[in-house]
């Protein structure tokens, strides 16, 4: 008696299951959704024999761009993989997904995304998420909304507002962050990013945290990430990044070991606006940055720790983090 055979169909296949990503690494029984089936002999199938389910299978094997926007908000685990030659980076993903919605037209940040996760138990492997509306509002690549969820080897791009993550534990390894203005951002969320490449494309600040009291627990700590121009930069950004700016006063950020070029001003941290400084309660901190961009004299309103203490990936995301966190990504 022989169980099905799964043929991953195409170039992104989503597996469905209420187990965690972890598990599912080790064991494969049920099929991901979009998978060429093979029924066992006895059974009725999609495709009776296996070389029929192969011949169906798409004969091109080049990168492949899907043009639609993206909602996820399925109960139970969800996991999605890219087709990739090289899962432990962002650099060989094959799949795109683009939309170009911005908030102004959208109604909110969270409707102009292209790519939105509202749930938790998610993870999302090697697949690249563009925004491509370019510069005059707000425009979302990625909008996260909830608890135990992932980015592993994925890469969002956009310009106002690249990546909210707004509610929930969120990990994101090993990942490609490109923006200009705010464009890491969100209200609620206790995030950790590991081993990022955060790339400016243009004049502007990179974070922008948004906790809506004094005890909203929002977090951002980036560790062990480059920070430097997006090639597709126009012109030298040499002292025109800033690493973050308070949406409100609560606003946490810290950067901790990563390096950073050029482009950080060194003044490093900048007040919302003229009007609006929002400086007041902010926690905006580095721990040992390197590379051009961690000199200078920082704002007042900043500081530099001498520990990481208060900031590893448990003390943001929780003692369990590596219940949920895949640890090739870390
Ligand atoms: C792919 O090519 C093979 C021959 O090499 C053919 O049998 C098969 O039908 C093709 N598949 C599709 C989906 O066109
Ligand atoms: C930061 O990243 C480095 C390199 O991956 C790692 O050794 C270190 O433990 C990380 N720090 C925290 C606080 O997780
Ligand atoms: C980890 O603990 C947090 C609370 O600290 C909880 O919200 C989350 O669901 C837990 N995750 C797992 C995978 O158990």
């Amino acid at each position: 008696m022989f169980g099905p055979i799964f043929l991953l169909l195409g170039f992104l296949t989503a597996l469905l299951a209420s187990a965690s990503p972890l598990e599912k690494r080790a064991s494969r029984t049920t099929p991901p959704a979009g998978a060429v089936q093979v029924k066992n002999p006895a059974g009725s199938g999609q495709f009776s024999t296996v070389q029929a389910a192969i011949n169906s299978l798409p004969n091109d094997s080049s990168a492949r761009t899907y043009s639609e926007q993206v909602s996820i908000t399925r109960p139970g685990m969800t996991t999605i993989w890219g087709s990739t030659t090289d899962t432990t980076s962002y650099t060989s993903n094959s799949v795109t997904i683009t939309h170009s919605l911005s908030a102004a037209a959208a109604g909110s940040d969270d409707l102009s995304g292209t790519f939105r996760v509202h749930k938790d138990n998610f993870a999302l492997y090697n697949v690249n998420i563009r925004n491509t509306f370019g510069q005059g509002s707000q425009a979302l690549a990625l909008s996260s909304y909830g608890t135990n969820v992932g980015y592993y080897g994925c890469a969002f791009f956009g310009f106002q507002d690249t990546v909210l993550a707004n509610q929930g534990n969120q990990y994101f390894g090993v990942d490609y962050i490109e923006g200009a203005v705010d464009f890491i951002f969100g209200q609620h969320a206790r995030v950790f990013f590991q081993r990022n490449v955060i790339a400016s494309v243009a004049a502007g600040t990179i974070t922008a945290d948004g906790p809506t009291s004094a005890t909203d627990e929002s977090l951002f700590v980036i560790n062990h990430s480059t920070i430097q121009a997006s090639t597709s930069a126009s012109g030298s950004l040499v002292g025109q990044v800033f690493l973050g700016r308070p949406w409100t006063q609560w606003a946490r950020v810290v950067y901790t070991s990563c390096t950073l070029s050029n482009i950080i001003n060194g003044a490093g941290w900048e007040i919302w606006s003229t009007a609006t400084p929002n400086t007041a309660d902010v926690t905006f901190a580095e721990f040992a940055s390197t590379g051009a961009g961690a000199a200078g004299t920082r704002a007042s309103f900043s500081e530099k720790l001498s520990s990481n203490t208060g900031f590893m990936a448990a003390d943001v995301l929780g003692s369990n983090w590596t219940s949920w966190v895949d640890q090739a990504y870390v």
